[in-house]
C-alpha cells in the first residue's frame, strides 16, 4: 500500500540514508501470510525463454504454464527431430545434430484466452543457459528416499502447480544404492546411531553394490528406476541422481570411484537427467593422490564423470559438491560442470543463508554465468529432517516467515540453482505458494543471467540489492537485517539509475503499484523483504 506523505516522514525519522523524494510504501506482513496470488485462469506461460542443448540429444521440456485445464498448446518453429504433445505442452525428441539457434513460439490457449510467448533452443556446447530449478530429497527425506516419494513428487509439482512455474528436476540424493555387509559392519555403530530406524535388511540396503557386469545396483526402496525416470518424464519433469567420486557416499553407501564409466553409462540407461557428485570419501583420496601423482590436481578427481556424463545419448547435468573446497568455479567451467557447491550443508546452518548469498553477490560473482552457476545450495524451505537422528521425523525449520521470504528471493536475485528440499510429502500451502510465484521464479531464470549486485549492506541493519533484467528493467531487493525491529529502507531511483518517475511492480504480490516518483520507502517487519521490479 502506498502510504503517502505520512510515510515520507516516518523515512525521514527512522533511516539515516538519504530518501528524501521517496515516496513510501507499505511491505510488512503477518505470520505464515501468503503473498503470491491464486494462479490466473487465462493461460500464462512461464519458465526461462532460452535453453540450452547439445546437439542430436534425447531432449523433454515441459512447456510451464498456468491456468484452467484443458489447455491447448501450439509451437511455432520447432525443428525436426522434435515433437509436441498438444494436451500436455511437453515437447520430446532429439535436438538436431548441427549447432544453431532455433527461434519458437509458445501458444497456450484455454476457455479463458489465449497467450504466447518466445522460446529459443540453442544447440551447442552449453546447457543450463538459466540455473537448474527443482526439488532434492535430502533435506526431507534423507535415508527414506525411495522411488515411491520420487513419484509422489513428480505428482505434486503438477498438481500443486509448481511445474507450472518452471520447476522441472526431482533429484535423489543420497542413500539409493547399497552398502556391503562388510562395509555395514565397519560402521555399525555409527549406523545405528544416526540412522536409527532404518531397517537395512527390509529395505534391501546391504548386498552386493554392482552386479557381476559391474554396474551398480540400487536398494530395495528403488525396484524400477527406469519405470520411476520414465513416470517422472511421461510430465514431462526431468530425474536427477546422486553418487560420490569417492568409493562411499557421506552416509557412507556405494561411490563411484573407478567405476565412473559404469555409472555413467548406468545413469543414461535409467533415462537420468542430472547428477550430483558430492565428494565425501573423495576428499581422503584427493589428498593422497595429490601427495602421491606428481601434477595431480582436484579437477582430476572429477574429470573422468564429467567426460563420461558428455559421451552419453542425453544432456545430463552436473551439479558438483566439494562443499566450496578448492575454488571449484575456477576450473569446473572447463570440464563442462554446470553447477557446484560454494560452501558446507546449509540444513545444518539455515541461518547462513544470508552470507552464502551475499558472497555470490561480491566475490563470486564473475563465476556465474549462463551455463555455470555457483550453488549456495538448496533452499531449506518448512520441513527437513535432522541429519543426526534420520529415522525420526521432520521438524519445521527455524526460519521465521519473513526469513523464508528473504531466502527464496535471495535465491531468486543471485541466480541460484532454483532448488528446493523439504518434506515433500508433507508440504504446505504456504510453502507451496512461497515457492511458486512465477513472477520470482522468472526473475531466478531472466535470460540475462545477471546476479545482483549489492548496493548497500549492512548486516545489523538493511541490505540493498540490484539485477539487472533482459528487457533492461531492474529488480530491486530490499531487506531489513534486524530480527527485532521494523524498519523503512529507502532507495533514490537516482542511486540505481533509474528514472525519474518509473512503474514499479510488486513482485511478491504480484501487482503493478504504478510510478513512483525519485524513490521507494519500504516498510518491512523485522527480517522483511520487499522486491520490486523497477520498469524500465
Ligand atoms: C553431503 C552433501 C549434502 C548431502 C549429504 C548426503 O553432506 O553436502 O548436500 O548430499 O552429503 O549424505
Amino acid at each position: 500500500m502506498k502510504t503517502g506523505i505520512l510515510g515520507v516522514l516516518a523515512c525521514a525519522v527512522l533511516v539515516s540514508s538519504p530518501c528524501a523524494a521517496a515516496e513510501s510504501y507499505d511491505a510488512r506482513i503477518t505470520e505464515k501470510q501468503i503473498l503470491t496470488p491464486a494462479p490466473p485462469a487465462a493461460p500464462r506461460i512461464n519458465g526461462p525463454v532460452v535453453c540450452g542443448a547439445r546437439p542430436g540429444k534425447q531432449f523433454i521440456y515441459r512447456i510451464p504454464t498456468q491456468g484452467e485445464r484443458p489447455i491447448r498448446f501450439e509451437v511455432q518453429g520447432l525443428p525436426d527431430g522434435l515433437k509436441l504433445d498438444a494436451n500436455q505442452g511437453i515437447i520430446t525428441g532429439v535436438t538436431p545434430e548441427g549447432r544453431g539457434d532455433h527461434v519458437m513460439n509458445f501458444t497456450a490457449k484455454n476457455g479463458r484466452g489465449e497467450t504466447n510467448r518466445p522460446f529459443k533452443l540453442v544447440v551447442g556446447d552449453k546447457l543450463a543457459l538459466t540455473p537448474p530449478t527443482g526439488w532434492n530429497s535430502w533435506g526431507g527425506q534423507m535415508i527414506n528416499v525411495s522411488e515411491a516419494v520420487m513419484r509422489k513428487a513428480a505428482d505434486l509439482f503438477v498438481e500443486r502447480g509448481l511445474a507450472d512455474v518452471g520447476f522441472q528436476y526431482l533429484g535423489i540424493d543420497d542413500c539409493w544404492m547399497r552398502l556391503t555387509q562388510e562395509m555395514y559392519d565397519h560402521r555399525r555403530e555409527a549406523v545405528v546411531k544416526k540412522h536409527a530406524s532404518y531397517d537395512y535388511r527390509a529395505t534391501g540396503t546391504i548386498g552386493p553394490i554392482r552386479d557381476e557386469q559391474g554396474n551398480i545396483l540400487p536398494n530395495g526402496k528403488f525396484p524400477d528406476m527406469k519405470a520411476m525416470t520414465d513416470y517422472i518424464h511421461s510430465k514431462g519433469l526431468k530425474a536427477g541422481i546422486y553418487s560420490s567420486p569417492g568409493v562411499k557416499t557421506c552416509q557412507d553407501w556405494a561411490g563411484s570411484y573407478g567405476h565412473e564409466c559404469a555409472d555413467a553409462d548406468q545413469y543414461a540407461k535409467w533415462s537420468f537427467d542430472l547428477l550430483k557428485y558430492d565428494q565425501c570419501s573423495g576428499g581422503a583420496f584427493l589428498k593422497r593422490l595429490k601427495r602421491n601423482v606428481p601434477g595431480f590436481q582436484s579437477r582430476d578427481l572429477w574429470a573422468p564423470m564429467a567426460i563420461y556424463l558428455r559421451s552419453q545419448d542425453r544432456d545430463i547435468l552436473f551439479n558438483l559438491c566439494q562443499y566450496g573446497q578448492d575454488a571449484p568455479w575456477t576450473w569446473a567451467p572447463e570440464l563442462g560442470i554446470q553447477s557446484w557447491r560454494t560452501g558446507g550443508d546449509l540444513n545444518h546452518n539455515v541461518n547462513h543463508y544470508f552470507n552464502n548469498a551475499l558472497r555470490i553477490a561480491t566475490e563470486l560473482r564473475a563465476y556465474n554465468q549462463p551455463g555455470q552457476w555457483n550453488d549456495p545450495d538448496f533452499m531449506y524451505i518448512h520441513r527437513i529432517r535432522d541429519v543426526s537422528k534420520m529415522g525420526e521425523p521432520s521438524v519445521e525449520i527455524k526460519l521465521d516467515t519473513n526469513q523464508r521470504y528473504q531466502y527464496v528471493t535471495l535465491w531468486a536475485i543471485i541466480c541460484a540453482p532454483f532448488f528446493f528440499s523439504c518434506d515433500i510429502e508433507n508440504i504446505d500451502e504456504f510453502t507451496v505458494r512461497l515457492l511458486g510465484n512465477a513472477d520470482v521464479v522468472n526473475l531466478n531464470q531472466d535470460e540475462l543471467g545477471h546476479t545482483a549486485e549489492v548496493v548497500r549492506n549492512d548486516d545489523k541493519k538493511e541490505t540493498v540489492m540490484l539485477k539487472k533484467l533482459a528487457d533492461g528493467s531492474k529488480a530491486l531487493a530490499v531487506f531489513n537485517r534486524d530480527a527485532q525491529n521494523e524498519a523503512m529502507i529507502s532507495v533514490n531511483w537516482e542511486d540505481i539509475g533509474g528514472g525519474s518517475e518509473p512503474e514499479v511492480f510488486d513482485v511478491w504480490r504480484q501487482k503493478s503499484l504504478g510510478p513512483f516518483k525519485g524513490g521507494i520507502s519500504v516498510q518491512l517487519s523485522p527480517n522483511g523483504v520487499g522486491l520490486f521490479i523497477i520498469k524500465k
